[in-house]
Formats: structure tokens, C-alpha cells, sequence
């Protein structure tokens, strides 16, 4: 690989998969994903994650592009999940004097899914401030938990400003080209780490305002996550958006999700959705919730701050892909949002009741207006209890 190198030594390795279509077998990747990987060139050489075990070859030619013959010191290890860990065991059989450097919390992971560290000779444990010298470049760890496992931690080169980041502050897409951010047009990567953010990271907003603390005040010059571009020019933009995404900070807008088997719960919805707008809402947003993506559904819901949820009664309880989602919203601890509910049935109505349930019990979101229930289709009380949902969650938004 030509042209590798990001600043003073240190190079871009990773690689790109456009072949995956869901990762973590859940989530769409229209863009694909990149597995970054990072290389620092001194006195001694330090790996620093590695890629998903499918594009192993393709890694180790990147890394041989870039080292040739020279062996590799160290394989920091700042993150275990497989997608950046999966090439651990066989890098480690190209370059078995590699010490792996990491936590505690790495090696009980690393030593169960590849059997590598083992022996107290092929590791070097850090905790939390601990340096490791390169020759030039002076590195530090800090411990980020739960950012996104357990074990995560980040690994600061003190002598160039690069913050070489794990999951946080990445995103989905994949690299087309170039893979610093001033080299490259970002429109797409900003939706898409909204998206990453809320799927995969979401359920750990309290940790990732515990890591942006701990980074509080320190010169970062590149952030070099471990997924999507290396940030250089945005680094300020990316630090703000994981602070309001981490803060579940929302914008004024209106999520309407619904569930319909035969158009009738749909036109509630749509007149829902009608009345929000006619009293000011500009932006709207409705997912069929047996046909849209649950991955988009979430990212939208992160972003906006009224849902209104409503899906017909199906076996005396909730339609299923609704309670799908419920459980989805309720997994993520999203916070300060406002809910509005309505449902349908043809002989006994359940949604409105379990959805309620689901609030009170998990999701505890203030809910705006009256319920409205649809029965069989929609006549002209319950078009008018739409029609007053949709207005009550406009005023409510507006207000806010
Ligand atoms: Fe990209 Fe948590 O792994």
C-alpha cells in the first residue's frame, strides 16, 4: 500500500468491506465499513489493532508495504471485539516476538477467543496512565469502559497529538480512496455515525461522557478511530456530535412508528402525522415498523425528540416487530423524549395499554395527549383524537 502514512510515522493499515450487508448480523451497511488499523514506524514498531479475520491477507500486505522486512514490537490491543481483534492469532503467527499490550480485562478476552497471551512473556499489562516509549514516540493509555466493552481502552501518541480512539468516534461507511477527512467529501459519514452511534454505542452514554472527560483538555491533532475516517479537519465536530449524542440530546422533530397489517392503523398514523404538521412540525418522520430497518428507526429516534408509536392488537398483545422495537428503545436508556401513543383492534384493544406498560415500566418518556384508539377503521371520533395527538405533540415540541 502506497501513501499510507497519516503524520510523522505513523500509517493507515485497515481495510474496507463492501461484501458484508448487516453488521453484527443486525445492521445495514449501505456504505460498507471500514476496520482501521494503525501502524507506528520508530526504534520499535507498534501495531495498534487489527482487522475482522476475513481480510487478513489484505492487512498483512498493508503492513508489509509499510515495514517491510522489520518485525513488529508490539500489537496494541485497545479494543477485543472481533471486528478489530479477528486477525490477532494469525498476525501473531507472522510476527510471534509481538508483544501484545493491554489491560487486564484484554487478556482474559484475547486468551479465550484466539489462546494467544498466554505467558506472561508475550504481554506487556497497562493500567489506566500508563506510557509505553517507541523511541520517539511516547504513548499512553487510558482506560475508556464500555466504550464499547468492557476492556476498551484509547492509546495517546503524546509526541504527535494522535489519539488513536477504538470505536468511539467512528462510524459506519467505508473508506473510498482516501481515509484522512480533508482528503475526502464526509457527507455520508455524518448520517451514517449518527446511526452507528445509536446502534451500536448507545446503550453507553454515560461511559462515553466519562471518556470525553477524561480527554477533556488534551491537544488532539488526527483521532484515529477504528472505524470510518481518520478525522483531522472535523475533529471538533466529531467531539461535539458524541457529546450530544451521548447526552441524548435531541433536535425538535417527530418520529411516528407504526405498525399496520391492513392500512387502517397507517391512515391514523397518517393523520397524525398530518395534524403535527399543520400545527408547525417541519420535521417528520414515519417508519413502517415492519418495514423499515429498526437500525434507521433508532438513529431517528436519537436524533428527534417526540416519537409517537402505534401498531394494531395482534393475539391479545402487541403487534410483534412494536414490541421489537420497544425492547430495542428501552435496551439504549434514551432519555428526554416526549411519547405519544395510539392503536388499533377489532374486537379488544391491547396496544395502547402495553405500550403504556413499556412507558411506565422501561422507557419513561413524558407522554403528550390522549391515547387514540382506532377501532376496526377510523371514523370521525377517532380521526379527531388523532388529529388532537398530533396537535398536543406539535405544541409540545414547539414548546420545548
Ligand atoms: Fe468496532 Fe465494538 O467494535
Amino acid at each position: 500500500m502506497k501513501n499510507s502514512e497519516i503524520t510523522q510515522g505513523i500509517h493507515y493499515v485497515g481495510v474496507n468491506d463492501r461484501h458484508k450487508h448487516i453488521f453484527e448480523n443486525l445492521w445495514p451497511l449501505p456504505y460498507g465499513v471500514s476496520y482501521n488499523s494503525y501502524i507506528i514506524v520508530d526504534e520499535k514498531i507498534a501495531l495498534i489493532d487489527t482487522v475482522e479475520v476475513d481480510f487478513f491477507q489484505q492487512f498483512l500486505n498493508n503492513v508489509r508495504s509499510v515495514i517491510g522486512d522489520r518485525p513488529i514490537d508490539y500489537i496494541i490491543v485497545n479494543h477485543v471485539e472481533p471486528d478489530h481483534s479477528g486477525s490477532l492469532a494469525l498476525i501473531k503467527k507472522y510476527y510471534p516476538e509481538a508483544k501484545i499490550v493491554g489491560n487486564k480485562k484484554t487478556f482474559d478476552m484475547v486468551r479465550g477467543y484466539y489462546h494467544v497471551g498466554e505467558s506472561a512473556d508475550e504481554i506487556v499489562e497497562v493500567n489506566n496512565g500508563d506510557t509505553l516509549s517507541l523511541g520517539q514516540h511516547e504513548l499512553q493509555f487510558t482506560m475508556i469502559p464500555m466504550v464499547h466493552w468492557p476492556e476498551t481502552m484509547v492509546t495517546l501518541d503524546t509526541t504527535t497529538n494522535v489519539l488513536f480512539s477504538g470505536d468511539a468516534f467512528g462510524c459506519f461507511g467505508a473508506l473510498s480512496g482516501a481515509f484522512i477527512d480533508s482528503e475526502m467529501n464526509c457527507d455520508i459519514f455524518w448520517s451514517e455515525m449518527q446511526r452507528y452511534y445509536s446502534n451500536i454505542v448507545g446503550k453507553y452514554g454515560v461511559p462515553v461522557q466519562q471518556a470525553l472527560k477524561k480527554l477533556a483538555g488534551v491537544q488532539i491533532d488526527y483521532i484515529c478511530s477504528t472505524h470510518g475516517p481518520v478525522w483531522h479537519e472535523h475533529i471538533s465536530r466529531v467531539i461535539a456530535e458524541y457529546n450530544r449524542m451521548s447526552l441524548y440530546q435531541t433536535e425538535p422533530g417527530l418520529v411516528i412508528c407504526y405498525g399496520s397489517m391492513y392500512g387502517n392503523t397507517e391512515q391514523g398514523a397518517e393523520v397524525i402525522a398530518r395534524a403535527a404538521s399543520i400545527a408547525g412540525v417541519k420535521n417528520i418522520v414515519m417508519h413502517d415498523v415492519s418495514r423499515s430497518n429498526h437500525s434507521y428507526i433508532l438513529s431517528d429516534v436519537f436524533k428527534y425528540k417526540g416519537l409517537v408509536l402505534g401498531a394494531p392488537t395482534y393475539n391479545n398483545g402487541l403487534y410483534p416487530p412494536m414490541e421489537t422495537l420497544l425492547s430495542e428503545l428501552a435496551a439504549r436508556g434514551i432519555k428526554n423524549h416526549l411519547l405519544g401513543v395510539f392503536g388499533s383492534f377489532t374486537w379488544a384493544g391491547q396496544t395502547v395499554k402495553k405500550i403504556l406498560e413499556w412507558n411506565d415500566s422501561k422507557l419513561k418518556f413524558e407522554l403528550v395527549g390522549t391515547p387514540a384508539e382506532i377501532k376496526q377503521s377510523l371514523n370521525a371520533d377517532s380521526t379527531e383524537a388523532c388529529e388532537a395527538l398530533g396537535k398536543a405533540m406539535a405544541e409540545a415540541l414547539l414548546k420545548n
